[in-house]
């Protein structure tokens, strides 16, 4: 039985001298130390051993099994110190004062949407005209969304607005106008604010509609705020953010928060007004629906519409980056495909 240990460990040492990878380590210790190795069919053997003899060998069996184990975590430790002296040594040298390689960095400083940059744009001409800019949540509520912009349970406007509602009763913005109530809330008159948010309708899509869109509101409320007020801060912003001259033109329009009501088009920059798909053929879009703000809504707001008139306005923030940057198909902009949304550049 003893020649036996000594046979096993002369194998057991030649095979670790051989072993030079962590799975041969593996496999050693398995073939050695494994339920069916044989360190455990040596114990097996000691049955048929007389008592005397069974412990003296199986000290010797228990002394040769530690010094396999201890052989076996010591060829693993070097194992693992060699890997790391070779990734930290073997790898290529490089240097670091080289200079990036020139796709790779501008891959990884990525891009702004046109849709962040116009949005931008439009904060910067109204905030130095002296607006805040307001953050509302994306999930409200019938009460803000509809109800306090003058627009009742079953009222047929509602039918413009095909709206997403969660299992909880709330819904999905459908327009920039549910934080109208919030804001008046928040501040009271007098008030100039824009409010700028990312809005959902349960749109068929084309080439001018999308679901998920993005609208910029704009409320300014005071003593004696006239439609020629409206006009002017809607001339001063287009001319800002077009850098030229647009022609726009007003027509009634129908909003129940807004009294009068008005749709303010601009004519198609992506056809120059002759009709194309982006503005159904007709040369001009809707770009920016607005109105004198109704006196139903004010009150809601806890604002006193015998003292203080506004205006407001919902400008299609998605729809303007296309006529600025000429993106001829609103699905685009939330198509993910980096080839054509990362080529905008702020100016
Ligand atoms: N919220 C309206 C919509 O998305 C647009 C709108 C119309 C906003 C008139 C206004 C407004 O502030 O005065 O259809």
């Amino acid at each position: 039985m003893l020649d036996h240990i000594t046979a096993l460990r002369e194998r057991f040492d030649q095979a670790l001298a051989k072993a030079d990878t962590p799975p041969e380590l593996e496999e050693l210790r398995v073939a050695f130390l494994g339920k069916k190795g044989h360190v455990s069919s040596l114990m097996k053997g000691m049955k048929a051993l007389s008592n005397e003899e069974k412990k003296a060998f199986g000290l010797r069996v228990n002394e040769w099994k530690e010094g396999v184990e201890q052989a076996l975590a010591a060829a693993k430790r070097r194992m693992e110190e060699a890997e790391i002296d070779r990734l930290i040594h073997g790898a290529k040298p490089y240097d670091i004062t080289l200079p990036a390689v020139p796709p790779l960095a501008a891959a990884a400083r990525g891009s702004y949407s046109p849709i962040t940059l116009v949005q931008r744009e439009v904060e910067r001409v109204f905030v130095s005209m002296g607006f805040t800019v307001e953050d509302y949540p994306e999930i409200t509520d019938d009460y803000s969304c509809f109800q306090a912009l003058n627009i009742p349970e079953h009222h047929p406007a509602r039918d413009m607005q095909d709206t997403y509602y969660l299992s909880n009763g709330q819904l999905l913005k459908t327009h920039t106008s549910a934080a109208q109530n919030a804001i008046m809330r928040k501040y009271g008159a007098p008030l100039k604010a824009i409010f700028p948010g990312r809005c959902f309708r349960n749109e068929a899509t084309d080439a001018c509609h999308e679901n998920t869109f993005f609208q910029m509101e704009g409320m300014m409320i005071d003593e004696s705020i006239s439609i020629s007020n409206l006009i002017y801060f809607m001339k001063t912003m287009l001319s800002e953010v077009f850098r030229k001259d647009i022609r726009v033109r007003l027509r009634p329009g129908f909003f129940p928060f807004v009294e009068p009501g008005f749709e303010l088009d601009i004519s198609c920059l992506i056809c120059g007004g002759a009709g194309c798909p982006s503005c159904k053929g007709g040369g001009w879009l809707e770009l920016c629906p607005c109105g004198m703000i109704h006196p139903n809504v004010l009150r809601m707001g806890g604002i006193d519409p015998e003292r203080y008139t506004g205006f407001a306005f919902g400008l299609g923030l998605t729809r303007l980056a296309m006529m600025k940057y000429g993106v001829s198909d609103i699905r685009d902009f939330n198509s993910c495909d980096l080839k054509k949304l990362s080529q905008f550049i702020a100016e």
